[in-house]
């Protein structure tokens, strides 16, 4: 088995080879450009060893900002047919300066900003004092397009993350797929098609983004008619926690905050609303129908990372992370829709151990954030870089040598870690 200095300078290679110039692919071949959350994470990976570049990754994620504050999930620098759903299918062309997607992704740069800041304040102050704004703005597009609720929602799974995750299963029966047409998929020939989303799925994720773009990602719009509209534990925790440090850096830069500390406790109350005592997690609910998804998730336990404290939620998390080998599956294990290998449907993701991880331990609970930390470093020293991991087994899933595994690896998992030790 590699040492811990060797698998620290394979996650640097990963980085390094994956840089395209400016921004990071999260992996060659089957995600061909920026992804929004993707280059947070990266941008944390970079600022061990690379400070500098971690603040351009995070420049570069902000360049493609619309008028309108939003930050795209993806970015499109350079044209590949390896990847569909691409650029002319969004139909998204001149609502920023870069041809994207036209939908976000879970805020996690304002959160990073923070980390990478403090690793080093003195040049830290000057790349967030010009990044201040756009995320100020990028918030602000949260709480008025996606925050009706008091939670935030999403409006496509792709939004979150966490694409096929068995959470959007009802709200995505409702999605009328008839008129889709045929298309072809790009994602099954980089990865076997058991570890990726279904046709079903697939149908009703093209028949979303064709609703956006026959209505020129209008927001109000997708708000009164979108066909699909669900309050999420990812974008409301992580939009928490990034209110936070948001505020955190607008003190020390010595700007007026008030605006975001007004959002912090709007939300605050907001993330009550996702609490379903059914399951004793917190939940997704559809805004539509005023359902919760009734399963608990990875995500569930988002809530620590968001600042928010629960005793009933810690206990799931116990009981969740029983059920595997590896802690946090991304679907609970003890029902019979989990499957260990399909993407969001039950794998172990690096980054949102991290997410988990980090939370409970910055909460103080320091016993079950060491479980996570150990359980992600063992799956990477042992399995690789993965996309993500059989939370059984242990073995590597989708795609290979990741981006944000990697910065996970370097950030907090390795012992060498500056963030987990
Ligand atoms: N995760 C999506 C994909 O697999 C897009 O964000 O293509």
């Amino acid at each position: 088995m590699a040492t811990i200095e060797e698998l620290d300078e394979q996650a640097r290679e990963i980085l390094r080879r994956n840089d395209r110039g400016g921004y990071s692919v999260p992996t060659a071949g089957l995600y061909p450009y920026q992804w929004n959350w993707d280059s947070a994470f990266s941008a944390y990976g970079y600022a061990e060893f690379d400070i500098d570049r971690a603040w351009t990754e995070l420049e570069t994620l902000f360049s493609g900002q619309w008028d309108n504050g939003m930050v795209p999930h993806i970015l499109f620098h350079q044209a590949d047919d390896g990847y569909f759903p691409g650029p002319d299918v969004w139909g998204a062309q001149g609502h920023g300066p870069i041809d994207s997607s036209g939908i976000s992704q879970p805020p996690v740069a304002a959160a990073f900003a923070r980390r990478i800041h403090d690793l080093d304040p003195s040049v830290g102050a000057e790349r967030v004092g010009a990044l201040f704004e756009p995320m100020l703005k990028w918030h602000r597009w949260f709480m008025k397009c996606r925050g009706e609720s008091g939670a935030i929602c999403i409006t496509h799974p792709w939004e979150s993350g966490r694409d096929n995750a068995p959470s959007w299963d009802k709200s995505l029966a409702a999605v009328d797929a008839s008129n889709v047409g045929p298309y072809v998929r790009r994602d099954t020939g980089h990865v076997d098609a058991s570890m990726r989303p279904t046709k079903y799925d697939y149908d009703r994720y093209i028949a979303i983004v064709n609703f956006g773009r026959d209505n020129n990602w209008d927001e109000d719009v997708i708000l009164t008619d979108g066909p699909f509209r669900v309050a999420d534990p990812t974008m409301t925790f992580t939009l928490l926690r990034s209110h936070r440090d948001l505020s955190y850096l607008g003190q020390e830069l010595g700007r007026d905050t008030s605006e975001v500390d007004g959002w912090i406790e709007e939300l605050e109350s907001g993330a009550a609303s996702l609490w379903n005592e059914t399951i004793g997690a917190y939940d997704t609910k559809d805004l539509r129908t005023g359902e919760f998804g009734g399963t608990a998730s990875s995500a569930s336990f988002l809530n620590w990372y968001g600042g928010v404290e629960n005793g009933v939620a810690l206990d799931t998390l116990k009981q969740f992370n029983a059920g595997t080998k590896y802690g946090v599956a991304s679907h609970d294990p003890r029902l019979g829709s989990f499957d260990p290998k399909r993407y969001w449907r039950g794998p172990v993701w690096a980054v949102v151990n991290y997410l988990v991880g980090s939370g409970l331990g910055s909460c103080g609970h320091m016993q079950e954030a060491e479980k996570i930390r150990q359980d992600t470093a063992e799956l990477i020293s042992k399995n690789g870089f993965a996309e993500y991991y059989d939370p059984n087994t242990g073995e590597p899933a989708g795609g290979g040598s990741f981006s944000w595994t990697a910065a996970v690896w370097l950030s907090w998992a390795s012992p060498s870690a500056g963030e987990g030790n």
